[in-house]
C-alpha cells in the first residue's frame, strides 16, 4: 500500500496522456504553446507497465487526463488493457468533449465508467472567447452522447474567470434543475506562464456561491456539507442534480488528498501544485526491474508534501496544467 508520512493513502492516480489539445483555454495555456517531443512522452506499453505497478501498491482508481486525453491516437485500446489491470477497479476520464459525439461509445464499452466534461459558459461567444478554438455545440452533442453511453453521473466543470464568464455560473446552476448532473465550479488555479493573469482574474467559490443565491434562493447542503473529493456539494431546492465547489485557492483540501499523478513525460507529480516529481520514464527506459520500480514510487509517495503554498505565494513555475494533468 502506498502511504505518505501524513498518513494519507494514495489509491487514486490521475494520468495525463498527453500535454496537446484541440483547445487553448485561456486559463490553461497560451495560443501558440509548445508541446513536448513525442519521444518524451510515455508510450502504451510503458504506461500499461506503471499501472500495473501502482495497481500492486494499492492504486484501485484510475483518472485519463491531459492536454486533452481523447486526441491521443489509440486511447480506446488504452482504456481497454488499464479497465483489464488486476485491481483497478474504476476508470473514468476529464475531457473537453469536443470529440465525445463519436468517442463515448467506444470508450464506454472498453470500460470507462464516467466522464468529467469541461464547460465553462453555455453561451457559444464566450466558450469561443474561452477556449480560442472551440465550438460550443461539439461540447454539448458529447455531454448527450456522454449520457447515452452509459457514461454516468455526467460532471461538468467550470473554471470561473472574472471577466469572461464569472455571470455564467447562473446558468450552468441550472442545468442541474432538470438534468442528473453534477455540475462543479472551479477555482482557477495560477500555473507557470499565465500566474498574474490567474491570480488577478480569481473568483472565489464564496463569490461563485453568492451569486448563485442571489439568483435561486439558499443552497442545500448535500451530505451535510461535507468534501466529495475535492468539492463541496449542494442541491437547488428540487433539483435532480447537484452543484459542486472545487475551492482549491481559497480553502484548499489537501489534507484529505487521495492522488498522484503521472505527468505525460512519465513523471511522477506529487502535488498538483509543488514542483517536486520523481522520473519514472528514465529508469523504466533504462531497464530497472519492477521492484526497483515500486522502490522509486514507494519512496516519492513517502515525500508527497502536506500541501500546497498558494497563501504562501508558492505557485509552480515548472509546468501548465495540460503537462501535469490537473
Ligand atoms: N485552474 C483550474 N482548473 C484548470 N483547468 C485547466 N487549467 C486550470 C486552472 N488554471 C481544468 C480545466 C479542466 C481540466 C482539464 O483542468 O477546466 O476541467
Ligand atoms: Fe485543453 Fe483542457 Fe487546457 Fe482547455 S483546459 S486548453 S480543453 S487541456
Amino acid at each position: 500500500m502506498a502511504y505518505d508520512r501524513f498518513g494519507r493513502r494514495l489509491h487514486y492516480l490521475r494520468i495525463s496522456l498527453t500535454d496537446r489539445c484541440n483547445l487553448r483555454c485561456v486559463y490553461c495555456m497560451p495560443e501558440d504553446m509548445t508541446f513536448m517531443p513525442s519521444a518524451t512522452a510515455m508510450q502504451d506499453d510503458e504506461i500499461l507497465r506503471l499501472v500495473r505497478l501502482f495497481a500492486q501498491l494499492g492504486v484501485d482508481k484510475i483518472r485519463l487526463t491531459g492536454g486533452e486525453p481523447t486526441v491521443r491516437a489509440g486511447v480506446v485500446e488504452l482504456v481497454r488493457a488499464i479497465h483489464e489491470t488486476p485491481g483497478i477497479r474504476e476508470i473514468t476520464m476529464t475531457t473537453n468533449g469536443i470529440l465525445l459525439s463519436r468517442m463515448a461509445r467506444p470508450l464506454a464499452e472498453a470500460g470507462l465508467k464516467r466522464v468529467n466534461v469541461s464547460l465553462d459558459t453555455l453561451h457559444a461567444g464566450k466558450f469561443r472567447r474561452l477556449t480560442r478554438w472551440g465550438d460550443l455545440e461539439d461540447v454539448l452533442d458529447g455531454i448527450q452522447a456522454a449520457e447515452e453511453a452509459g457514461l454516468q453521473p455526467v460532471k461538468l466543470n467550470a473554471v470561473v474567470v472574472r471577466g469572461y464568464n464569472e455571470t455564467d455560473v447562473v446558468d450552468l446552476a441550472r442545468l442541474t434543475l432538470n438534468h442528473p448532473w453534477q455540475v462543479r465550479f472551479i477555482e482557477m488555479m495560477p500555473f507557470a506562464g499565465a500566474t498574474d493573469f490567474q491570480q488577478l482574474m480569481l473568483v472565489t467559490a464564496d463569490m461563485m456561491r453568492a451569486r448563485i443565491e442571489e439568483a435561486f434562493g439558499p443552497l442545500e447542503p448535500v451530505d451535510g456539507g461535507r468534501l466529495d473529493g475535492e468539492a463541496r456539494l449542494f442541491r437547488l431546492p428540487g433539483a435532480q442534480g447537484q452543484i459542486g465547489f472545487i475551492a482549491s485557492v481559497s480553502q484548499p483540501f489537501c489534507a484529505a488528498c487521495t492522488r498522484l499523478r503521472l505527468t505525460a513525460d512519465g513523471h511522477l507529480r506529487l502535488c498538483l501544485l509543488r514542483e517536486d516529481e520523481a522520473d519514472l520514464l528514465t529508469p523504466l527506459r533504462e531497464g530497472a526491474s519492477d521492484e526497483e520500480l515500486r522502490r522509486l514510487i514507494v519512496k516519492a509517495v513517502w515525500r508527497k508534501p502536506w500541501g500546497h503554498g498558494l497563501a504562501q505565494g508558492e505557485a509552480p513555475q515548472d509546468r501548465t496544467m495540460s503537462q501535469i494533468g490537473g
